[in-house]
């Protein structure tokens, strides 16, 4: 187990890094940072027995392996929209990455409004004398996303909320996840434009 859980650390680390190195082309190229932060977690051993049981999924750690995505975790959040797409292609365009699975909750938000793009994909970490792929869920949003997925995930935490209050808390939530998805699109038009006066 500490094994498994110290390649998904190195995992963490090189789809970090490669995050790091678009940043930095990007910011020589256009004179501007496509990435605001990026944030990285390992699920705790607690989580993953949790959701092992959950899914009726056997506690081994092969089982861990064959059965969740999401041990090592990477977020990158990003100022815009076109930000989120641009990571994302050129993430999957290098050939030591393998795409397994793309929600894409932007496109398609989740009805309660939650909204980011989620790639689980899997990277190859260089050990001693052996390869090894793994399985890393990348999450791509905007700072307005992050923000309101933060506000979220405090609520579905809060389980001393009455049933009445917590619906009208949902309701609130889904009213500013649509204005916050207005706002990501003014705001990238706005910068748009600006991009295009200094470029004429
Ligand atoms: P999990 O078993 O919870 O990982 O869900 P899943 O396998 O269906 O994956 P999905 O891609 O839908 O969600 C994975 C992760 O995205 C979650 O662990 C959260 O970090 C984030 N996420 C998904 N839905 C929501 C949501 O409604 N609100 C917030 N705040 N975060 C969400
Ligand atoms: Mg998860």
């Amino acid at each position: 187990m500490n094994e498994l859980m110290a390649y998904y650390r190195c995992a963490i680390m090189e789809v970090e890094t490669k995050f790091n190195v678009l940043n930095e082309e990007f910011s020589l190229e256009y004179d501007r940072n496509p990435i605001e932060t990026i944030k990285t977690r390992l699920k705790s051993t607690e989580s993953i027995i949790k959701k092992l049981v959950r899914r009726n999924f056997p506690l081994t750690v092969d089982s861990i392996e064959a059965n969740l995505n999401d041990i090592a975790g990477v977020r990158v959040v990003c100022s815009f929209l076109e930000d989120i797409y641009l990571l994302a292609d050129c993430l999957l365009q290098q050939d030591d990455v393998k795409l397994i699975q793309v929600k894409d909750y932007i496109k398609n938000p989740k009805p309660n409004g939650y909204r980011s793009l989620h790639l689980i994909i899997e990277i190859p970490i260089f050990l001693k004398d052996e390869r090894k792929d793994m399985r890393v869920e990348v999450q791509l949003r905007t700072i307005a996303m992050d923000f309101w997925a933060s506000l979220d995930h405090k609520l579905s935490y809060k389980k001393d909320i009455p049933e009445e209050e917590a619906k009208l808390l949902r309701q609130e939530l889904l009213e500013c996840a649509q204005i916050s998805a207005d706002l990501d699109v003014r705001m990238g038009e706005i910068k748009n434009r600006i991009v295009n006066k200094e470029n004429t």
